[in-house]
């Protein structure tokens, strides 16, 4: 699974966050941004139906990676595992999530934001985190500095990343992909638009094949 998500994020380095109550809109959502060449998707669990609606886009999409966001306790991860998450990503960096996954084989996004949380992620074992919320804590500027000092991390920024600053986070070797909701605007999956998010998927990766080149 680790293989595939990070060539799947090698090849399109932007992780599109769906978070929908509605299962049918979830799945359509999820088919859309398929369509535009974005492959790993992130359900966020906000909201009470946020499970179901991962569940169908599991159940009823072909071809994606689906994983689970802002997954707060070691409970709400198993339950979203059982679910058939396929890695997960959480706002913050809790100890015995981070161990769980390991344990399992899951990958693992724990959110971090300061060297300490970082440091902390690498004595874990972990390679790979979450950087959130990205433009907040400090944006290109603060990744270039963790990155030169924990040369062998790799981040994911998500928090105010948007097709205006995709370019200038995937510009940095350390950054593995960038996730984020403006691909999944809430007026477009509420008025059905999928057109607009597909269009949407498909500028991302096109910003990202400039980017990467
Ligand atoms: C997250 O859950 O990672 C963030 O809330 C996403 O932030 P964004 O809405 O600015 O993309």
């Amino acid at each position: 699974m680790k293989d595939e998500l990070s060539n799947r994020l090698s090849n399109a380095p932007v992780v599109p966050l769906i978070g929908e109550n509605d299962a049918g809109r979830a799945v359509a959502t999820a088919n859309a941004l398929s369509q535009g060449g974005l492959s790993v998707i992130e359900v966020v669990m906000r909201s009470d139906d946020a499970q179901k609606g991962m569940e169908a886009i599991i159940q009823q999409t072909e071809g994606l990676l689906v994983g689970a966001g802002t997954v707060l306790t070691l409970d709400q991860c198993k339950s979203v595992l059982d679910s058939g998450a396929q890695f997960i990503v959480c706002p913050g960096l809790v100890d015995e999530i981070v161990t769980y996954c390991l344990g399992k084989d899951v990958p693992i996004y724990p959110g971090t934001m300061t060297a300490g949380e970082v440091q902390r992620a690498y004595a874990m074992g972990l390679r790979e985190v979450k950087f959130f919320p990205a433009s907040l804590a400090g944006g290109v500027p603060m990744l270039k500095a963790l990155g030169s000092v924990f040369r062998e991390m790799r981040f994911m920024p998500t928090g105010g990343v948007s097709a205006g600053n995709l370019a200038e986070f995937l510009a940095l070797p350390s950054v593995l992909a960038c996730g984020g909701s403006w691909l999944t605007p809430a007026a477009a999956v509420e008025a059905g638009d999928y057109s607009q998010i597909t269009q949407l998927a498909s500028e991302a990766v096109d910003i990202a094949k400039s980017a990467r080149a």
